[in-house]
């Protein structure tokens, strides 16, 4: 049997900048209070391109072989927009960030994600990609529509210069993600 590398996902990295400003944003339109549900610690906030799960050596070398030989492109900027929530604000189980400009870029580097992911033999993931920064998991579902009204956009922008394959290691205390691999734009 081929050994686990692990649950693995293909992101976009915030750096420690927007992580802080966003921090403070949001602090400062919650009144300092937490965001409702189960808010995911600013250190994993991250723009998730494709979810590969539990992934063995075999499909982890040739997902890496085929994402470094793919046309990344350049880096660019994205800027973010209001909260929005899955699978809509009255029932709200994922609240989120949502992505203004650069969403398109996004939409290319997910799409490329997604061809090394099937190269490397994933099965294709078959719901749309719809880029935004996961902010809590609300179990049960919420009315989350004042906060979502309440809370202004988020205007800093974030430079994407890399992705970055995450291994999670989910454990009681919550999730942490380690850094496994870096993939520079304009390489
Ligand atoms: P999201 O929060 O950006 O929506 C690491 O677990 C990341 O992978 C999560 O932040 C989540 O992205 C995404 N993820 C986790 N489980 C997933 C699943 N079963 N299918 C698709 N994406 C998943």
């Amino acid at each position: 049997m081929v050994e686990s590398v692990g649950r693995l996902f293909v992101a976009v990295p915030l750096t420690g900048e927007v992580r802080s400003a966003l921090a403070a944003h949001l602090m400062e339109a919650t009144s300092n209070r937490p965001l409702p549900g189960k808010p995911v610690r600013p250190p994993n906030w991250h723009l998730t391109l494709r979810f590969l799960g539990s992934t063995d050596g075999v499909a982890y070398d040739r997902f890496l072989a085929a994402l470094a030989g793919a046309e990344r492109g350049g880096p660019f900027s994205v800027t973010f927009g209001g909260l929005g929530a899955f699978p809509r604000p009255v029932r709200a189980t994922v609240l989120w960030l949502a992505i203004e400009r650069g969403a398109d870029r996004l939409d290319r580097l997910a799409a490329l994600s997604e061809g090394a992911a099937q190269q490397a033999g994933f099965p294709p993931e078959d719901r749309p990609f719809h880029p935004h920064l996961t902010l809590s998991r609300v179990r049960p579902h919420q009315d989350l529509r004042p906060l979502i009204e309440h809370v202004s956009v988020f205007r800093v922008p974030l430079p994407v210069d890399r992705l970055v394959l995450f291994r999670s290691h989910l454990s009681r205390v919550g999730a942490t993600y380690e850094e496994l691999e870096n993939f520079e734009l304009g390489e």
